[in-house]
C-alpha cells in the first residue's frame, strides 16, 4: 500500500496539475475573449470601406434607373428598404431583371457585387 509520504506527494501533484489547468483554461478563454474582440473590431473598418466602394459602383452604374440616394428613379424602384436577403440582391445584380434591368456579370466580378450588396444592406 502507499504510506503517508507517497499520498502526500501524490495528493500535492494533483491539486497542482487542476492549478495549472484551472490557469490554462481562465487564462485562456480571456486570451480568445479579447482576441475576438480585436477580430470583430478590425472586420468593421473593413466593411465601411466595403461599402463606400460598393456606393462609387453604385453612382456609376445604378443611380441613373434608382436614384442617386437608390430611392427610386422614374424607371425602377427604391432600394431602401429592401426586403430581399444578399444572396437575392448578389443574383438580380448579375443576372439583372428581362427587360427591365441589366445584367451586370460581365461589368462586375464577385467581390465587386459584394461591395454593391454591402451598400445596399446600409440603405434604410
Ligand atoms: C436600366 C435601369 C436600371 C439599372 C441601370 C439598374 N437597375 Fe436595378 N432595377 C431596375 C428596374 C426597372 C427594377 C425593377 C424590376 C421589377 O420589379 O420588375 C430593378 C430592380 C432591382 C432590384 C430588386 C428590387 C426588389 O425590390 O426586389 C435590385 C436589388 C436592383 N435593381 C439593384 C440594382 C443595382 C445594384 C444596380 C447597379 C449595379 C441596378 N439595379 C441597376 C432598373 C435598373
Amino acid at each position: 500500500m502507499f504510506n503517508e509520504v507517497e499520498i502526500r506527494a501524490a495528493t500535492t501533484a494533483f491539486i497542482a496539475s487542476v492549478c495549472v489547468l484551472t490557469v490554462t483554461f481562465v487564462g485562456g478563454g480571456i486570451y480568445w475573449q479579447h482576441n475576438g474582440r480585436l477580430a470583430k473590431d478590425k472586420p468593421s473598418s473593413e466593411s465601411e470601406a466595403l461599402v463606400a466602394k460598393g456606393r462609387s459602383l453604385f453612382l456609376q452604374s445604378c443611380s441613373h434607373c434608382h436614384g442617386r440616394d437608390a430611392d427610386g428613379g422614374e424607371d425602377a424602384p427604391s432600394l431602401l428598404k429592401l426586403q430581399i436577403s444578399g444572396a437575392h440582391m448578389t443574383l438580380v445584380i448579375q443576372n439583372g431583371i428581362k427587360d427591365e434591368m441589366p445584367s451586370f456579370a460581365k461589368k462586375y466580378n464577385d467581390a465587386d457585387v459584394e461591395k454593391i450588396v454591402a451598400y445596399l444592406k446600409t440603405l434604410k
